[in-house]
């Protein structure tokens, strides 16, 4: 890569780490942070995070703030100095679950030593005040413009300053951050831009997220390489609520990006979401068919196989288009495989609207897919009319869909036997007393595989013949361990 790039990284938010000093306690002899006059001893932080990986890419880069401020991060709650949640608002469900974690919290409080407890992510974001006005636990609260701001958060807290709520809009121009990771495993999340700016009917994230705003190409190609050449990432996510529309208000594109990130030497898969149909263009199709480390997965929401639900829904496309999409993108890449999102029990949605789900299911071969019952969110266009479903019907709908889901995805799946994958090694369980291990392909599909049992397989990169494929799960056998770098093709 060229050495002209602009030397500005978007690591504004991290600035304050020149300031920062350690030193050692004399009588303790634990590490000590300190920034001017303040001192921070060696403390714990648990995290819970909710939603999506957008969420998760937060989180890490909530740790890396909390890590330079001397904390550690603990799985027990009860040893924690900070207790840190980042929620999500997408269905009701999610919110639910929050308010049950956050008020289990206060007994925390109860005992001697200080606990402070705060909350960022996509409820904080809409009602952060609320919050901390209704939970007498909860110390601060805070939104996603103000992540960075988290240091200073932890300042005035630790300084008795508690119950506050920040949620500041960040109204620049450019929008421009330094990813920055914490979990030392080969894969990391890349955010190439925020919000949104569909407004889908049923939809909260364009009020937690705020209005889209792209990150610059050469940006996030110098931090990819940063990631790749440093920190040892052979495979990124890049993300976006509509990543589809990145780029637009700088004249670039995915597609422009999607083949520079094709040139970085060593960066072995290159995955993207989520992508909003409309949005779909032909370059991007034809990308698919080009670049040798773009992944043969992509996710593709589609949200209902009505063209009536989709128009209420204000989803711009037509069951047609769509279909039109998953054709070209099938022969762009013959091996591509699809994944999509289904809303079951959309306000007011017909027997014969679910029919159309149904049937698109069946057309579209997907190999996988998340579905949800409808959840009215408050402010959203879909959670105002009146609505003739009953969470019932909604539940009902949801279940035929799986289940005729199923029936696919056995169809579909049943195809992969005597294929051969390479997978990316990223966990171990027990089945039935014997050790298998856990990989992705860079379709996506999760491949289980019993190794040689003297061998730490973890992120290794294996070589697997598939030997059994259902629905639900497949199982491998191995034909060559690569190790943690791979330096021939992948196969796919
Ligand atoms: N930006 C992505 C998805 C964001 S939310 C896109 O446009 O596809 C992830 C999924 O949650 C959505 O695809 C949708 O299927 C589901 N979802 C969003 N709002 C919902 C609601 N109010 N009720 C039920 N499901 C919802
Ligand atoms: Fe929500 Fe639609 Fe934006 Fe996706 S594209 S985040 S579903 S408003
Ligand atoms: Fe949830 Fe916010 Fe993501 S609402 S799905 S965490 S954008």
């Amino acid at each position: 890569m060229s050495d002209t790039i602009s030397p500005a990284l978007g690591d504004q938010g991290f600035k304050y780490e020149s300031l920062l000093k350690t030193k050692i306690d004399e009588e303790s002899g634990e590490k000590i942070v300190v920034k001017g006059d303040v001192e921070f001893p060696p403390r714990k932080v648990w995290m819970q995070t909710y939603g999506c990986q957008m969420n998760v890419a937060d989180s890490d880069r909530m740790v890396a703030h909390l890590k330079n401020l001397n904390f550690d991060v603990t799985t027990e709650q009860e040893q924690a100095d900070l207790v840190l949640f980042n929620t999500c608002a997408i269905r009701d469900k999610a919110n639910q679950k929050f308010y049950s974690h956050l008020g289990e919290t206060k007994r925390l409080k109860s005992k001697e030593k200080k606990v402070v407890i705060g909350a960022g992510g996509c409820i904080a974001e809409t009602e952060g005040k609320e919050l901390v006005k209704k939970y007498s636990q909860l110390d601060f609260a805070f939104g996603h413009d103000s992540i960075d701001l988290l240091p200073e958060m932890i300042f005035r807290t630790y300084a008795g300053d508690n119950k506050f709520s920040i949620n500041t809009w960040d109204r620049t121009n450019d929008y421009s951050i330094q990813t920055r990771i914490n979990h030392g495993t080969p894969q990391a999340y890349v955010n190439i831009i925020k919000g949104c700016d569909k407004f889908c009917s049923y939809c909260i994230v364009p009020f937690t997220r705020g209005r889209e705003k792209s990150r610059k190409t050469v940006e996030i190609l110098k931090d990819v390489s940063r990631l790749v050449e440093y920190s040892g990432i052979q495979e990124i996510t890049l993300l976006g609520q509509n990543v589809n529309s990145f780029g637009k208000e700088n004249g670039e594109s995915l597609a422009q990006l999607l083949y520079q990130l094709g040139e970085i030497k060593d960066l072995k898969i290159v995955r993207y979401t989520t992508s909003h149909p409309y949005d779909v263009s032909d370059e991007l199709i034809e990308a698919h068919g080009k670049i040798e480390n773009l992944s043969n997965h992509l996710h593709l929401p589609v949200q209902s196989g009505s063209n009536t639900v989709l128009k209420r829904m204000l989803r711009e496309y037509s069951v047609d288009h769509y279909l039109g999409l998953l054709e070209k993108l099938r022969s762009s890449n013959p091996n591509i495989v699809i994944s999509t999102d289904i809303i079951a029990g959309f306000p007011n949605e017909t027997q014969q609207e679910h029919q159309e789900t149904l049937d698109l299911l069946e057309k579209a071969k997907f190999d996988f897919i998340y579905s949800y019952a409808f959840s009215p969110r408050k402010g959203t266009k879909a959670a105002r009319g009146s609505d003739f479903l009953t969470k019932e019907v909604r539940g009902e709908r949801l279940r035929e869909i799986q289940k005729f889901q199923l029936d696919v995805q056995q169809q579909v799946r049943s195809k992969l036997v005597g294929k051969k994958m390479t997978v990316l090694v990223d966990g171990v369980g027990n089945m039935g007393g014997v050790k298998r291990w856990k990989g992705r392909t860079n379709c996506m599909r999760i491949v289980h595989f019993e190794g040689s049992s003297d061998l730490n397989y973890m992120w290794n990169w294996v070589d697997l013949e598939i030997t059994e494929s259902t629905a639900l799960s497949c199982q491998g056998k191995i034909l060559k361990n690569h190790g943690r770098h791979l330096v021939s093709q992948i196969l796919r």
